[in-house]
């Protein structure tokens, strides 16, 4: 093929583009790049270059993990304050990578997972109790209600903690640490060069939510050494006892506290996403509603709900994969390029230089899926998905870095879809709502209030 230089929209001669940037919604502005540039363009930002690909054949092609390597982005550099080299921050070629990779994996496996379910159904139903005690008329803030059920799930899951958030009055001090934290980080990366002593208070507080939170854990994971009566099997059990079965090492406490932290930064806001935006398309869609409430209705009736039932709800599992190719809570993932190469046979890209993958734009591909911007989640029953391109839907991120609690994410979001759709009907509480996005750490519906209006009383 002909070479093809890779399209850079026009600079400025310092900024370079990041006036095209929209710092409160970066997803938007890089979307809307690729609708004027195409499926390949490049950004100049003050210290870096990043090309941008967003069809399903670029994105497929920079999923060869041995030409490309996911590198922490501006934002999780900033992260990597906090949490070091724990699994989502960490370069590939950090030794604890690996360790707490290969540690943890049968943990975050099915039987691990299934392990796990009393205590996701107990989160559960404490939302559900919640939203049938406010009644038909409370305007319910779903992403809100979604975020305190997937922390209170993960901490309760990974080590035995109790956040209580849908009882407490203010936030618990580790959640509240957490949110000014990633909010911080999100700042830091966008900062202007000016001397460090300019942002000495920041810095400071900075800081000191980095203290609480590790604090915190540090706590938890004390009490779980001295109490040897304990006998829960949780994410934390088997970081204190696997053993890395190529060196045989254990993780360091250190790595310990990295990785607590950074499941809950890594599964609250995304299972969150996922279950406010599935909401949101099923109001917008009343045959699929429909569809769901059928399902639960057949498959599990008005009894309680059991681990048995995770598998038997292929409708709900194809909502929830179709809610996440049309929005995906993290919109963009990062890779670097090991060597000068060609992308299609035709684009110049540069050793060391940053690939980001736009999957709010190459889940859309026309090439790939029919009628693109369209809900249907018959595409995405196990029949149709196991026929997708490869790489064609990719909201878990990619290869050995791909995300390591998608098995949890995923029981728990179904169960929580079937016990919410099993005991209520929702409605919008503002019938003209269009969707928003709100960018934190990841994408999120802005400003989405509903209903809960009970079925038949809970059981
Ligand atoms: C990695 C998405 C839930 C823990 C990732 C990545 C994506 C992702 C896209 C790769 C990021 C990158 O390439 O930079 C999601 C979505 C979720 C979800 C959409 C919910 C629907 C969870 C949960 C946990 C979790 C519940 C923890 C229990 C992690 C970790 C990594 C990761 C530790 C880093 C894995 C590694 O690099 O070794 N996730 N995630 N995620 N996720 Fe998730």
């Amino acid at each position: 093929g002909q070479i093809t230089p890779v399209p850079e929209p026009p600079r400025l001669p310092i900024l370079g583009n990041i006036t095209d940037i929209d710092a409160e919604n970066s997803a938007r502005s890089l979307t809307s790049l690729a609708d004027k540039y195409g499926e390949i363009y490049r950004l100049h930002l003050p210290g870096t270059r990043i090309v941008f690909v967003s069809s399903h054949r670029l994105v497929d092609e920079v999923c060869d993990e041995k030409r490309f390597k996911k590198v922490p982005n501006v934002v999780l550099a900033e992260v990597r304050e906090g949490v070091h080299d724990g699994l989502f921050t960490a370069k590939l070629e950090e030794p604890n990578w690996g360790i707490a990779h290969r540690v943890l994996m049968p943990a975050f496996g099915p039987m691990g997972i299934r392990d796990m379910f009393d205590e996701m159904r107990d989160i559960s139903s404490q939302l559900a109790l919640k939203w049938a005690r406010h009644g038909p008329q409370k305007r319910i803030n779903a992403p809100d209600e979604f975020t305190r059920l997937a922390l209170d799930t993960i901490a309760l899951c990974s080590m035995g903690f109790r956040f209580n958030s849908f009882y407490a009055e203010g936030l618990h001090p580790f959640v509240h640490a957490m949110g000014e934290f990633l909010t911080e980080c999100g700042r830091r990366s966008q900062r202007p060069p000016l001397p460090s002593f300019f942002y000495r208070n920041q810095d400071k507080i900075f800081q000191s939510h980095i203290s609480v939170l590790r604090e915190t854990a540090e706590a938890v994971l004390k009490e779980r050494v001295t109490d040897t009566g304990n006998g829960r099997k949780d994410l934390l059990a088997a970081m204190l006892k696997g053993r890395d079965s190529q060196t045989g090492e254990k993780m360091s406490d250190s790595s310990i506290i990295d990785n607590l932290i950074t499941f809950l930064i890594a599964g609250h806001e995304t299972t969150s996403g996922t279950l406010s935006y599935a909401m949101y398309r099923l109001l917008q869609n009343p045959d699929e509603y429909r569809k769901v409430q059928q399902e639960v209705d057949e498959v599990i009736g008005k009894g309680p709900i059991t681990v048995h039932h995770m598998q038997k709800l292929p409708y709900i599992s194809a909502v929830l994969r179709e809610t996440l190719r049309l929005d995906s809570p993290i919109p963009i993932i990062g890779v670097h390029t090991a060597e000068d190469t060609l992308l299609a046979g035709k684009y110049p890209v540069y050793k060391g230089e940053f690939i980001n993958l736009l999957l709010t734009k190459s889940h859309l591909d026309p090439a790939v899926f029919e009628d693109p911007l369209a809900f249907k989640p018959e595409r995405m029953l196990d029949e149709n998905f196991n026929k997708l391109p490869k790489n064609a839907w990719k909201p878990f991120g990619n290869g050995v870095r791909a995300c390591i609690g998608r098995p949890f994410a995923w029981q728990e979001a179904v169960l929580t879809m079937a016990m919410l759709f099993q005991n209520f009907n929702f409605v919008l509480a503002d019938a003209d709502y269009k969707l928003q996005h709100k960018q934190t750490l990841t994408l999120k519906p802005n400003e989405f209030f509903i209903r809960a209006i009970l079925r038949d009383g809970l059981d």
